[in-house]
């Protein structure tokens, strides 16, 4: 009896540990290093998101840079499936917007001007005779505040930024916040929300540079592409759009179905030739606002998947078209052209001098509040895609493709 006693206790020590030990390697967590120091002597730290499947995304507060993302191939190995850089100075110099946070204005300003409540706003002009991405000093060029979150689904990190009244031109203080949650299923999700003192224009969106086989691992035109959008918004020569919103159909723009990325980019069609490629923000079906698949990517050699899901109504899809194997990334990687693709959810570029898009004017008073998830998976062979909602765009438009 004493002994069959001893051994069940015995047993049950042993459960306990076992357990415990699992639960400790299966928890999310976060850590925190220093990453290095910005050229005013800003500290800047890295975090590191672990969810309980071991998966992580490396995030700095500079920026609100994802440095690195280590996600399972369809043999459980993990690679990290984005571009980016193994120390600050890099980000620093770069230009690019590897992994960042870009704000306030995702995309293009036309000649760096907008009249809001009949004031006419000057803003910073750093892309030829336009805005890009916020200007000279944009949201990917500041040291954000930032704070770990504890969340019952996975790991969480809060940024906050305070942009001044005058920044880059815009006008209005504007208090945003961003949250990067990694959760226990597997995906990267980013909670932008953002409040003003005075009228003004927002349009905050990511720009990590993915490749599904592993950064660094040659170029992305065989990833097969699906996006949720029957439009786009073609662009003059400085890609600014036009203001029309044209139909994918009969179009290398036509992703309805899954297509690799190079089937088409080399096509002798007008827009590609703008663009040196996709650099082009695709009108997503579905109601804006509403959480709805934008895109998703299949990378045939490692099976891993990649979903994109937005309330947002539009997405840039850009190819890499601007890399030239001039910058060395994180283990030596030289980013060749096309090494990386973007998917930046957004509202249109240009919305601000285009009345009939909707609109990126924050009002006093209200607050914004977008989502964008990235979610991973794997797959032996390419699912078909789940064409979601058609009907509702944002301009009310009913289109079915076509
Ligand atoms: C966006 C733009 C591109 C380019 C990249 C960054 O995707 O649309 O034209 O500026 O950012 O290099």
């Amino acid at each position: 009896m004493k002994t069959r006693c001893r051994f069940l206790i015995l047993l049950l020590l042993t459960l306990v540990t076992f357990g415990l030990s699992f639960a400790a390697r299966g928890q999310a967590r976060v850590t925190k290093e220093r990453f290095g120091d910005t050229l005013d002597g800003k500290g800047v730290d890295i975090y590191t998101l672990t969810n309980s499947h071991g998966v992580d995304a490396r995030i700095i507060n500079y920026g609100g840079i994802v440095t690195s993302l280590k996600v399972p191939d369809r043999n459980g190995k993990l690679d990290d499936v984005v571009l980016g850089f193994d120390n600050l100075d890099a980000y620093l110099k770069g230009r690019t917007y590897l992994g960042a946070i870009i704000g306030r204005y995702g995309n293009r300003i036309a000649k760096g001007r907008f009249t809001l409540n009949g004031v006419e706003y000057k803003l910073a002009v750093n892309n030829g005779e336009n805005h890009l991405h916020g200007g000279i000093k944009g949201f990917d060029k500041v040291v954000w505040n930032a704070r770990v979150l504890k969340v019952p689904n996975g790991a969480a990190l809060e940024l906050t930024y305070l942009s001044k009244d005058g920044e880059e031109g815009y006008p209005g203080n504007l208090s945003v916040k961003v949250i990067y949650t990694l959760t226990n299923a597997n995906e990267l999700k980013v909670d932008y929300s953002a409040t003003t003192d005075k009228d003004t224009v927002v349009n905050l969106t990511q720009h990590s540079y993915f490749n599904l086989a592993g950064q660094g691992n040659g170029d992305i035109l065989n990833h097969r592409l699906f996006i949720n959008a029957a439009r786009f918004t073609p662009t003059d020569a400085g890609s600014i759009p036009t203001g029309e919103l044209r139909r994918v159909r009969g179009t290398p723009f036509d992703f309805t179905r899954p297509t690799a990325i190079g089937a088409r980019i080399n096509q002798d069609y007008d827009q590609l030739k703008l663009g040196k490629g996709y650099d082009h923000n695709f009108v997503l079906n579905g109601r804006m606002g509403t959480l709805r698949q934008a895109a998703r990517v299949y990378e045939p050699t490692t099976g891993r998947m990649m979903e994109v899901w937005t309330t947002e109504p539009g997405m840039q899809f850009y190819t890499g078209n601007f890399l030239d194997g001039t910058l060395t990334g994180k283990d030596g990687k030289v980013y060749q052209q096309r090494y990386g693709f973007c998917l930046e959810t957004q509202h249109y570029p240009d919305s601000p001098n285009k009345p009939s898009f909707p609109t990126a004017v924050l009002r006093k008073g209200t607050r914004y509040h977008t989502t964008t998830t990235f979610r991973f998976s794997t797959s032996k062979s390419e699912p078909p895609a789940d064409r979601g909602p058609q009907a509702g765009s944002p301009l009310g438009v009913v289109d079915a493709g076509g």
